[in-house]
């Protein structure tokens, strides 16, 4: 069996649905359930007995060491943590608490299991680290993509707390020799993701009628990736991956935030006709600090692992609108007070 963390999330859920469809090997799932968990996400797996859920934190050494004893996992994937950016300009400290010193309890928790493996458990043993393409800072036009050896320049205090979570990991393999694999990945969309988010943000917004707010002059790109895609490519870094490693993902799919929210409003105009969605665009004050532009340089990946994505942008974004209509009830229960408040504070002063 496997241990996950944070499969209660966006991405995690995702990968824990299809782990259960594509390999069907058991899953103790750790999550917090912070805003940001929704066990709405695991509907489909309510009472599979391969999964396992459990809530609490990766900081929670304790716990986490209980769960290791007990299950006995052949490998750990970390997905677990803060991973808004925004957010993480309003409160940082939320984000070292969970993606550093989380990482690194949870990294000291694994370390102490592994030191208990012997002969082929200790041989198949691996811990991956889920991480992201924000670690490597912001290109201009004519940049190459980020590839592997790009070096670090993070400028958000989220993507300075995945940095930092990638060389804890990095070093927990030089000197433990933790089998450690590290992915880094440009942005994802798709089912289940929290509607702060870009895309999804632009969904409910659209849906409702109201103003789609475009952060600055909506010429910032991403290189986007839907999630199932990424999913497999965990998958793959996991099965055959080189120890100690890192693997850049990404879709192969550049596009300017203000193209990326056009052709959202195309597609929802072809499922959901009766409003013209791209009159609701409306410019609002910038992120502080934003990133230009990322780009994911997936060569070795490919190369060496035979991964790349299914989807296009275009087949992708189809398929996330058309779940997102499906699922009204799931964007509902998603839209608590919580989430009112946080989308008031961040928008009202965005708009001044
Ligand atoms: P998310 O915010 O949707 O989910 C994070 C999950 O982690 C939530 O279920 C939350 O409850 C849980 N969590 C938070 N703190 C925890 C703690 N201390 N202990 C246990 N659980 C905790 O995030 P996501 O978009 O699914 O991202 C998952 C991972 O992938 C993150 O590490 C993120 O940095 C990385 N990533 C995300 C993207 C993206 O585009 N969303 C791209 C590349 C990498
Ligand atoms: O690149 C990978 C990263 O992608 C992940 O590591 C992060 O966890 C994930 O949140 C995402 O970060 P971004 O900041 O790129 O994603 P977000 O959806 O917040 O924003 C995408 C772009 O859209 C970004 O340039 C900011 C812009 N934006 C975002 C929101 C929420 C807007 O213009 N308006 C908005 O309301």
């Amino acid at each position: 069996m496997i241990l996950v963390t944070g499969g209660a999330g966006f991405i995690g859920a995702n990968f824990v649905l299809d782990w259960l469809a594509a390999a069907g090997e058991p899953v103790v799932n750790l999550d917090k359930l912070t805003y940001a968990g929704n066990l709405g996400n695991l509907a489909p797996v309510e009472g599979d007995r391969r999964h396992v859920f459990v809530r609490g934190d990766i900081g929670d050494a304790a716990l986490v060491e209980g769960l290791l004893v007990t299950h006995r996992p052949r490998a750990v994937v970390n997905f677990a943590a803060e991973s808004h950016v925004d957010r993480s300009i309003h409160g940082p400290a939320a984000f070292i608490d969970t993606n550093v010193a989380g990482t690194f309890r949870l990294l000291e928790s694994v370390r102490g299991y592994f030191g208990t493996l012997q002969g082929g458990e200790r041989e198949r043993f691996r811990f991956l680290h889920v991480s992201t393409d924000e670690v490597y800072g912001s290109l201009g036009p004519g940049d190459p993509a980020f590839s592997e050896t790009t070096g670090y320049a993070p400028n958000s205090p989220y993507s300075a707390s995945k940095a930092a979570s990638d060389h804890l990991v990095r070093a927990w393999h030089h000197t433990y020799g933790l089998p450690t694999l590290t992915t880094n990945c440009s942005n994802n969309y798709g089912p289940r993701q929290f509607p702060e988010k870009l895309i999804p943000l632009m969904i409910v917004n659209a849906l409702a009628g109201k103003p789609l707010p475009v952060y600055g002059d909506g010429a910032q790109v991403r290189d986007w990736l839907y999630v199932g895609d990424h999913c497999g490519a965990i998958r793959a870094v996991l099965e055959r991956g080189r120890v100690g490693e890192v693997y850049n993902v990404g879709g192969n799919a550049e596009m300017r935030n203000l193209d990326v929210v056009n052709a959202l409003c195309a597609t929802l105009a072809q499922l959901r006709p009766g409003r013209d969605y791209a009159a609701q665009i409306a410019f609002v004050r910038d992120r502080p600090g934003h990133d230009r532009r990322y780009a994911i340089d997936a060569t070795k990946i490919q190369r060496e692992l035979g991964w790349a994505p299914a989807e296009t942008f275009a087949t992708g974004l189809e398929r996330t609108v058309r779940w997102y209509l499906d699922n009204a009830q799931w964007l509902d229960n998603v839209q608590s007070g919580d989430y009112r408040r946080w989308i008031a504070e961040q928008y009202t002063e965005a708009a001044k």
